[in-house]
């Protein structure tokens, strides 16, 4: 899933590394490739930005998001573990988008892709779990490929988990999408209270608060924007559940870090393994998230 354009090589134009103070002056990565550029913070592994040249980002951010220490960013990827949601006295979408991260390796590959890896560092919430390491390889080329890569190394104990690639698409307008590729899917409405629906529509509009978990579903999901004619393709493997999010007007106004017509121009189609999908780990078992994010005129 890493390789680069159409899997030819560019030994010509080898991808680039920067590292810049960010904003809010939080260390940052600025990867460059023939086809690409993306950005991605040490706070959270959080990939703010991928773009193909000559085509608007791929990524949506808030222009009200927090920069800041310890608080999650909004908009681009926030990686999501070890549990999506709310947990009782514990903060949202688990504590891995607000650690920073460690930079392990970086390697611009022949065929022109750059590859980022990161690790979870030990933090005090871990221990609340049995022993794990989280590795994020984040690969840049035509497409972004992301992989959370999750470890149990306790040698008697089950580790017990959520994950989820919580991402932001910038779209044209949120009238002017359709999201295929879950027809059929059981799925939770949050809106209403969890309540348990099947989805019946090819082609799913937004036209109010969304906030669906898709449960048992394996497939590739698509974004098809007839404003900026893209075809946006989310590939995964190992991850059961798609999360679709718009918070529509009312709740958009509740979010001091998201504005309040922003609703209009962004979807989160996000993959991972949440509620009863989460990954029930053996000792000394990995799992591999496997996310590869592309787009396609129309
Ligand atoms: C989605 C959830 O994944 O994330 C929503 O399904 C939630 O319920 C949204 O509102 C944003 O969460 P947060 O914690 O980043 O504001």
């Amino acid at each position: 899933m890493t390789s680069g354009k159409n899997g030819r090589t560019d030994q010509t134009n080898p991808g680039r590394v920067a590292f810049l103070d960010g904003r809010g002056e939080l260390p940052m990565l600025k990867v460059s490739t023939a086809w690409s550029t993306a950005e991605i913070y040490l706070q959270g592994a959080h990939v703010t930005h991928f773009g193909k040249k000559n085509e608007p980002p791929l990524l949506f951010l808030s222009q009200c998001s927090r920069f800041a220490d310890g608080q999650p960013i909004r908009g681009g990827i926030p990686v999501i573990f070890p549990w999506f949601g709310a947990r009782e006295g514990l903060g949202q979408h688990g504590f891995a988008r607000v650690k920073a991260w460690e930079l392990k390796e970086f390697a611009p590959a022949p065929d022109g892709s750059v590859s980022v890896r990161f690790r979870l560092p030990d933090c005090p919430e871990a221990s609340a779990f049995s022993p794990f390491s989280v590795d994020y390889i984040v690969t840049v080329s035509d497409s972004l490929n992301l992989e959370l890569l999750v470890t149990n190394k306790s040698e008697t104990d089950e580790f017990v988990f959520e994950n989820c690639l919580h991402t932001y698409f910038e779209v044209s307008s949120i009238n002017g999408i359709s999201i295929s590729g879950l027809k059929g899917v059981t799925y939770l409405d949050k809106v209403v209270n969890f309540a348990q629906k099947t989805e019946n529509d090819n082609a799913i509009r937004i036209s109010s608060e969304v906030d669906r978990i898709y449960l048992n579903t394996p497939g590739t999901v698509e974004i098809v924007d007839s404003g900026l004619k893209r075809r946006i393709r989310v590939e995964k493997q190992a991850s059961l559940s798609t999360v679709v999010w718009n918070p529509w007007v009312a709740k958009a106004q509740q979010m001091p870090d998201f504005g309040n017509e922003e609703y209009e121009r962004m979807v989160c189609v996000e993959s991972g393994n949440v509620g009863s999908n989460q990954i029930r780990l053996p000792p000394g078992e990995s799992s591999r998230l496997m996310v590869k994010l592309s787009s396609e005129p129309l």
